[in-house]
């Protein structure tokens, strides 16, 4: 596979299925998710799950957190929708399924936060994965950029985070977006953190699609689900 970062593919990258084998399995691997603002992306995992055991979510903005329910609704909202974009791609069956997982989660252990920074945070048990689904920042501030956020990100999940876990970004390799995540500078220049703290085991193509044929609503300027479906990968960095 390759990764396209300039409007030019130029270096061959390893395709895993690691997002999918650590995260989908309901035992479970504990999982802090940042910026995700209707939490549809980690309510449709623990769907998946078929529990919200050992999932955080987490939101940048300073909102009220939206809740376990809202988001389940929104979630359910999107399987009957019959101009979703998915909506005649799955059979009836498979839609049920997953409403009724979504119908059947409780929130007892689900932590939702509002107002946490992925770039300042601490996180105590140190036994997580990290996961940033589609970082974006506004074009508004010219002194920061989604490269700088994606960095920063990397170097604090890597204090809070012991050898062994992983760290996962969701981003779209669609032209030209990519181009404002700095995907070279970030898995392969030596001075990144992600080069200095982990190793760059290579990208999940599986992961996103999983999560909207669970519900899963990008929040952004449109709707994107398709692009999410054939563009989105999952960068998954291993601590060293
Ligand atoms: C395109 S939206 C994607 C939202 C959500 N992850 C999804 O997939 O639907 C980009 C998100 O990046 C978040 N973001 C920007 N700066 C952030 C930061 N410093 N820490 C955490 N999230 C941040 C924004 O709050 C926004 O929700």
């Amino acid at each position: 596979m390759n990764l396209q970062t300039s409007g030019r593919s130029y270096r061959s990258i390893q395709v895993v299925d690691i997002a999918c084998q650590r995260l989908l399995q309901s035992d479970i691997i504990d999982v802090v998710f940042f910026g995700e603002a209707n939490f549809t992306f980690c309510t449709a995992l623990a769907a998946v799950r078929q529990s919200c055991d050992g999932i955080i979510g987490t939101k940048y903005e300073k909102s009220p957190t939206v809740s376990l329910q809202k988001s389940i609704r929104i979630c359910i909202e999107e399987l009957v929708n019959p101009t979703s974009d998915f909506f005649w791609c799955k059979p009836e069956s498979n839609r049920l399924c997953s409403i009724r997982r979504l119908v059947e989660l409780r929130d007892s252990f689900m932590i939702r936060g509002n107002d946490v920074d992925a770039t300042h945070f601490t996180h105590p048990p140190k036994t997580s994965d990290f996961f940033l689904q589609c970082p974006w920042v506004g074009q508004g501030d010219k002194t920061y950029s989604t490269a700088l956020l994606i960095q920063h990100f990397i170097r604090k999940a890597a204090a809070n985070q012991h050898k062994g876990y992983f760290v996962f970004v969701g981003i779209t390799t669609y032209y030209p977006f990519c181009l404002d995540y700095g995907l070279e500078e970030l898995c392969f220049s030596r001075g990144s953190p992600a080069r200095r703290f982990y190793r760059f085991v290579g990208i999940d193509r599986s992961f996103p699609m999983m999560l909207l044929s669970h519900g899963y609503v990008h929040e952004g300027f449109s709707r994107i689900h398709h692009k999410i479906a054939t563009y989105h990968v999952t960068l998954c960095f291993e601590r060293l």
